[in-house]
């Protein structure tokens, strides 16, 4: 059973890989509206990432016993100027993204939740490859 402390933050999480799957879609987007179409299958693909990231924080925080919630969605930002600037603005959102990540591996530990410190190895893991 997740405390109310660990399911809040998995549910934090939730929101930001839901924000990246749609901040990687415009990105998509804007490449291939670009014809950049490599880069734009790239973000596409990544953006796909991003969901299967959220749907896999969902699954595990229900099956938990907590409810996992489904975030509304911002537009994201589409004022890219250039391929580099996608990238920036990329490499910049996962090194956020890799900090909030650390954050709730620290809760964990900390609230002694050793099951939802190990499922979140995987996030540790993936965060190297991005
Ligand atoms: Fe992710
Ligand atoms: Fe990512």
């Amino acid at each position: 059973m997740l405390s109310k402390k660990i399911e809040a933050a998995l549910n934090g999480q939730v929101a930001i890989e839901a924000a990246s799957s749609q901040a990687y879609l415009a990105m998509a987007s804007w490449a291939e509206n670009q014809g950049l179409g490599g880069t734009a299958a790239f973000l596409y693909r990544h953006s796909d990432e991003e969901r299967m990231h959220m749907l896999k924080l969902v699954k595990f925080i229900n099956e938990r016993g907590g409810r996992a919630i489904i975030p509304a969605l911002k537009q994201p930002g589409t004022s890219f100027k250039t391929i580099t600037d996608i990238f920036r603005a990329l490499l910049d959102h996962e090194t956020k993204v890799t900090n909030e990540i650390n954050g709730v591996v620290d809760l964990c530990l900390k609230e002694k939740d050793y099951t939802t410190h190990n499922f979140m190895q995987w996030y540790v893991r993936e965060q190297t490859e991005e």
